[in-house]
């Protein structure tokens, strides 16, 4: 496997993350926001998108782990680090890197409501067309893409590739 060709830029996420983060601060102006990023890939999104939200935001992370093949989604979940703090009362905004099959984000949608938080909603930079398994509500999306293997940004393959400031596509050599 070898990078392909550019999906989206570097230029082209870093504006879409402006307007995003414009947006978000537009809706949650007064609220007590908590940023919640999966991990790993969500790193590098929350980053970015944090700095584009001009409100006393707090961060938090959580790691998750799906079963299964190493690109595949299998659907099930096992919670690796759960979140710090409570979130009972609290205005949570979940911030993915990708919705691929969506059950992840099923799953994790399902575990906070219990904790019953204030409101629940969902940013993603990347939502693959198509492919969702479940019907997902996301709140704030970048980009819609179409549903190829992409690394970079957050996105790895084995491990790698995640530091790439842009998203492409694995090809094969
Ligand atoms: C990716 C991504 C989402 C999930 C989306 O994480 O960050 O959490 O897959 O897939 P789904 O919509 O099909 O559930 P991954 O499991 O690759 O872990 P990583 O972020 O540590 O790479």
């Amino acid at each position: 496997m070898k990078i392909g060709r550019t999906l989206v830029s570097e230029e082209e996420i870093q504006q879409r993350l402006v307007e995003m983060g414009a947006e978000i601060t537009a809706d949650y102006e007064g609220k007590d926001l908590l940023l919640v990023a999966v991990l790993k890939g969500a790193f590098m999104v929350m980053a970015d998108l944090a700095r584009n939200i001009a409100l006393p935001v707090e961060i938090d992370f959580m790691a998750v782990s799906s079963y299964g093949a190493a690109t595949q989604t299998s659907g099930v979940v096992r919670i690796l680090k759960d979140l710090d703090q409570e979130i009972a009362g609290r205005h949570v905004l979940i911030v993915e890197d990708i919705i691929d099959s969506g059950l992840t984000l099923d799953y994790l949608r399902r575990n906070l409501e219990v904790r019953e938080p204030a409101s629940l909603e969902i940013a993603t930079l990347l939502l693959k067309s198509g492919l969702q398994r479940v019907p997902i509500d996301v709140r704030y999306t970048g980009f819609e893409i179409p549903p190829e293997f992409v690394i970079g940004y957050g996105l790895d393959l084995v491990g790698k590739y995640r530091n790439l400031p842009y998203i492409a596509v694995m090809e094969e050599e």
